[in-house]
């Protein structure tokens, strides 16, 4: 039977996806920017099971052990095994296993990582050739729209794709990841303090399907074209001065538009508040560090290198912080990696 293994990376939003004009397929309403991590990775092995076979999910375990995945996690697999079925005409099922380098759904983000590694596993065991363009389509296609990020490396742009208001017209197929600048072009760090290990309540998914019900979206995206330009260039730039106001603003705006959703989504913590007025510390104190957050209360301080070990002493120095992971840009996908199986 033929087989793949595939590692795909977790990344941190600089601009957020936060609202979709259709959510089934992840479709933005805004261009989001990320930079795609190094060590936060997930590595998914598929095998073809012969036609008629009922598709099997796993998870790997420390120890190189396999266990049988939760039922919420298992029908999210088998809804993106369903997708990429019809996308390629394929009619057998699928034994899958996954297994992240940290901890899922903690607001690290492992649907972006896993969707990514799954959606490349699936193609390449299937002995499908597809484009960096096509491939994070599909992956986009799970409903993560961080997933289409996932699938290349360095600082990455996911387009809208929107072409024109009919809906008829509006396949998606243009909202695909574009390499903004390759790994090699800035040694950026991002020092993760998990406050919180355990699945969040509300997921990602439901948090988009209520920012709509915010009175801030509106303003929100009025501020983003302006917010992507300077992103885009302090990238270009490697301009860290530039940057991380605006990844900070972005983050808090996110959270400010799921905190007055209605009914409203609070993500934080009190160790997240705590995190957050470190990091306004270590600026006060010269150090360049900024904050921002994903859909959950675990805080990413981006950094440059020379900063990384202070940053990282101070923020496990913060009062319920469970532990600290290090990660910077990488270089995206990789197929040549262990199996689970
Ligand atoms: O990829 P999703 O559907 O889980 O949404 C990601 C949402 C954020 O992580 C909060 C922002 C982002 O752009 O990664």
């Amino acid at each position: 039977m033929s087989r793949a293994t595939a590692q795909a990376p977790a990344n941190i939003a600089f601009v957020k996806y936060w609202g979709a004009r259709d959510l089934e397929r992840a479709l933005p309403f805004n261009p989001s920017i990320s930079m795609t991590l190094a060590n936060c990775v997930s590595r998914s092995t598929v095998e073809v099971l012969p036609e008629g076979e009922a598709d099997q999910v796993l998870l790997g375990g420390d120890s190189g052990e396999l266990s049988l995945a939760p039922a919420s996690f298992a029908d999210r697999v088998r809804h993106h095994l369903d997708t990429l079925r019809a996308e390629t005409g394929t009619k057998g099922g699928f034994r899958v296993a996954t297994k992240n380098s940290f901890p899922t759904g903690a607001g690290i983000a492992s649907s972006a990582s896993g969707f990514a590694a799954l959606t490349l596993a699936v193609t390449t065991a299937l002995g499908l050739e597809f484009s960096e363009a096509e491939l994070s389509v599909l992956a986009r296609r799970s409903g993560s729209g961080s997933a289409a990020r996932s699938m290349v490396g360095g600082y990455v742009e996911l387009p809208t794709g929107s072409c024109g208001s009919d809906p008829e017209q509006d396949d998606g197929s243009l909202s695909f990841s574009i390499q903004l600048a390759g790994a090699d072009h800035w040694d950026l760090r991002d020092v993760v303090a998990i406050v919180e290990s355990g699945p969040k309540k509300i997921s990602s998914l439901e948090g988009h399907r209520r920012s709509l019900t915010s009175p801030y979206y509106k303003t929100r995206q009025e501020l983003l074209s302006q917010r992507l330009q300077i992103v885009r260039q302090s990238i270009a730039e490697r301009s860290f001065s530039a940057l991380g106001p605006v990844v900070e603003e972005e983050a808090i705006d996110l959270h400010l538009i799921a905190m007055s959703s209605r009914p409203p989504v609070f993500y934080w913590n009190p160790a997240t508040i705590a995190l957050l007025s470190t990091v306004r510390d270590l600026r006060d104190e010269g150090l360049p560090a900024y904050a921002t957050m994903d859909a959950g209360a675990n805080v990413h301080v981006i950094c440059e290198p020379e900063y990384e070990p202070e940053i990282a002493r101070r923020l496990m120095a913060v009062r319920g912080v469970r532990r600290i992971i290090r990660d910077r840009v990488g270089p995206g996908p990789q197929l040549a990696v262990e199996p689970l199986f």
